[in-house]
C-alpha cells in the first residue's frame, strides 16, 4: 500500500496506517480487552446475515440522506468519539471534524480529546456532538455542558460503558497510561517512523484539551492518563444520567447500551438516542456485538428513540444491514482513525468516501433506492 490513492477499502487504509505509526500507538487504536473475542465477534456478526436482493427496480439514483438527532446527515454514518487524536496524526480532531463536515455527517468529540470543544467549534460548522464521561469531579461535567451550550454543539452523548477501564493487555505491555514506560516505548517506535516523530516534536504539546484546568500537569496527555483513569466514576447511576440530561436540555444519547433491558430504561429516562456499543471491544470481553442486539432492541423500543450501533463496521454493506434492521445510523471509530493516521484530513475523507461508494453500490445491488425504504425484508439471518 503506497498511498491513499491505492486504498480501495478500509482494510487498505488500515495497512497504510500500520506502517505510518509507532507500534505502541497502533496497538492502542487496534487493541481491545483481554482475548479480543468481542472484537472478532463485532466483525463476524455481519457475515451471519445475507441480503435478500430485489431486481428490475429503478436504482439509477440512490438517496442515503437521513436525520440524526434532528440534524440532516448526508449518509447514515457518524464519526464516533475517540481519545487523543493528535497523538496519531498532528492534524488530530480538527481533521476528523472537517472531513465529517465536508461529507455532511456528524462528528463526535471525546471528553479525552487533544483538541478543545472551543477549537473544534471554531473550525467546523458541521453537526457536532460531545461525548461525556461522568467524572468523580462533578464540576467538570457542568463545565463541559456549559461549554457545549456556548459553542452550539447539537447533542451530548453520555458514555455509560466505562465504570472502569477495560483490561487492555496490549496497552499494559506497552506501558500505555504510565508516563515513563510509555514515553520510552514511543521513542523506540518513533525512530522508525521519522515523519510521525517530526510532527510530534514540532506540534503544540499534547494535552487533554477539555480538562486542562482540572488536571494536574496542565493536562499533559501522557502524564495525565493515570489521573484520568482514576477519574472514571464507578458510582454513576440512572439518576445521575437523568441529571446530566436535564442540565443539558437538548438531544441526549446514551452510548454503550448492551442489553434490551437497558434500552427500555433509556426510553423511560427520556433519552433521544441510544448507541448500542461495546466500545469497539475495548471494555468487556464477552460483551455482545451491537448488531446482534439490534433487532430485539428495535422490537422492544420501536420509534421511541433513535437507535445507533457501532463496533466492527468496516464496509458499506455493514451499515446497510444495520439500517435494514432498524438502526438510524452507525458510528465508526477505527475506520476513520486508520484514515487519519494514513493521511490526515484527506485520509479521513478517503475513509468516508469508501463508505459512501460502498453503500451506494450495495443499495443498487439490492434494489433499494433510498435508505428510508430499507426494512428487515432486505436481510436474512443464516
Ligand atoms: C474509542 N472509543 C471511545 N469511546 C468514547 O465514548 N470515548 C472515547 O474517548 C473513546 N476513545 C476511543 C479511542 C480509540 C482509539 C478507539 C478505537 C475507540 C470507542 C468508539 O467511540 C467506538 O465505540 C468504537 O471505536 C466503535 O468500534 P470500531 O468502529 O472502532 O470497531
Ligand atoms: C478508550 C477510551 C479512553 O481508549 O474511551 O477507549
Amino acid at each position: 500500500m503506497k498511498n491513499l490513492n491505492h486504498c480501495f477499502s478500509i482494510a487498505d487504509l488500515k495497512k497504510l496506517a500500520k506502517k505510518s505509526l509507532p507500534g505502541v500507538m497502533f496497538d492502542y487504536i487496534e487493541g481491545g480487552a483481554e482475548d479480543e473475542i468481542t472484537i472478532g465477534r463485532n466483525r463476524q456478526v455481519f457475515s451471519e446475515y445475507e441480503f435478500v436482493p430485489r431486481v428490475l427496480r429503478d436504482v439509477s439514483t440512490i438517496d442515503l440522506t437521513t436525520t440524526i438527532q434532528g440534524a440532516k446527515s448526508q449518509m447514515p454514518i457518524m464519526c464516533a468519539p475517540t481519545a487523543m487524536s493528535r497523538t496519531f496524526h498532528y492534524q488530530g480532531e480538527k481533521a476528523v471534524a472537517l472531513a465529517a463536515e465536508k461529507a455532511g455527517i456528524p462528528y463526535s468529540l471525546s471528553t479525552v480529546a487533544t483538541t478543545s470543544i472551543e477549537d473544534v467549534a471554531k473550525i467546523s460548522k458541521g453537526t457536532k456532538f460531545f461525548q461525556i464521561y461522568a467524572w468523580r469531579n462533578a464540576d467538570m461535567v457542568k463545565n463541559f455542558i456549559l461549554r457545549c451550550q456556548q459553542n452550539h454543539y447539537q447533542g451530548v452523548m453520555l458514555a455509560v460503558d466505562l465504570p472502569t477501564l477495560g483490561n487492555r493487555e496490549r496497552d499494559l505491555k506497552n506501558g500505555h497510561g504510565h508516563a515513563r514506560q510509555h514515553r520510552l516505548n514511543i521513542l523506540k517506535g518513533a525512530l522508525r517512523h521519522p515523519k510521525w516523530f517530526y510532527r510530534f516534536l514540532t506540534s503544540p504539546p499534547l494535552v487533554l484539551a477539555n480538562m486542562v484546568e482540572f488536571l494536574p500537569y496542565g493536562g499533559d496527555a501522557a502524564k495525565a492518563m493515570d489521573t484520568v483513569n482514576q477519574q472514571f466514576d464507578a458510582s454513576v447511576n440512572w439518576e445521575d444520567a437523568a441529571e446530566i440530561k436535564k442540565m443539558w436540555g437538548g438531544p441526549f444519547m446514551l452510548k454503550g447500551i448492551q442489553s434490551v433491558a437497558d434500552a427500555k430504561l433509556a426510553v423511560e429516562m427520556g433519552a433521544s438516542g441510544i448507541i448500542l456499543s461495546n466500545h469497539g471491544g475495548r471494555q468487556l470481553d464477552g460483551a455482545p456485538p451491537a448488531f446482534s442486539l439490534l433487532a430485539d432492541v428495535k422490537a422492544e423500543v420501536g420509534d421511541a428513540l433513535e437507535i445507533y450501533i457501532d463496533g466492527g463496521i468496516r464496509r458499506g454493506s455493514d451499515v446497510i444491514k444495520a439500517i435494514a434492521l432498524g438502526a438510524t445510523a452507525c458510528l465508526i471509530g477505527r475506520p476513520y482513525l486508520y484514515g487519519l493516521v494514513a493521511g490526515g484530513e484527506a485520509g479521513v475523507s478517503r475513509a468516508l468516501e469508501i463508505f459512501r461508494t460502498e453503500m451506494e453500490r450495495v443499495m443498487k445491488l439490492i434494489g433499494c433506492d433510498s435508505i428510508s425504504k430499507l426494512s428487515p425484508e432486505y436481510v436474512a439471518k443464516l
